[in-house]
């Protein structure tokens, strides 16, 4: 298994704003027209894209939310784990991971416009390697970091949680 920063160098991942590295592997060659996007959207989306994730461990993705259901994928070391807030106050730990009996997912859906965080976890490994598909197209304009203090005046009962996985 390659380290962290080998898989960075060898796949060319950037920084990402929420934390950890990327690097876009797909973005369908056509658009959807505004008319067929629901309002939220405002102008043309791609129809789909993918990337390629790493987090290393100690290392978490903030919390942030898109317009689009996210789609996640394992790859390679430790299982990750992603916090949800939905849009309803109901949070829900999602574990992407190959250890399926643990409880862990290949893949795991993340829906639009919920809150979402995500880090690495286990004594193994320095690093969670995954994927992650939208439809619509990502667009950095649907990309939204949240505020700790606003989100946890919205949801006072996930208060520890918004303020040790925002930035
Ligand atoms: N492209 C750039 N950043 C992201 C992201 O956070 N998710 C997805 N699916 N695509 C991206």
């Amino acid at each position: 298994m390659m380290n962290t920063q080998s898989l960075i160098e060898f796949y060319g991942l950037l920084p990402h704003p929420e934390g950890g590295y990327y690097k876009e592997t797909y973005r369908f060659n056509g658009i959807i027209e505004p008319a067929c996007l629901p309002s939220a959207f405002g102008e043309a989306r791609s129809f789909s894209t993918a990337i390629y994730f790493l987090l290393p461990v100690g290392n978490f993705s903030a919390l942030h939310r898109i317009k689009s259901d996210e789609i996640w994928h394992f790859y390679e070391g430790c299982p990750l784990h992603i916090h949800v807030i939905h849009p309803n106050g109901t949070y829900e730990l999602m574990v992407l991971g190959n250890d399926h009996s643990q409880g862990q997912s290949f893949q795991l859906v993340v829906p639009a416009h919920a809150w979402f965080a995500s880090e690495p976890v286990g004594a193994e490994g320095e690093f969670s390697f995954v994927g992650c598909t939208v439809a619509p197209g990502f667009d950095f304009a649907d990309f939204e970091l949240a505020d700790a203090d606003h989100l946890s005046f919205e949801f006072p009962n996930h208060k520890a949680i918004i303020q040790r996985l925002s930035r």
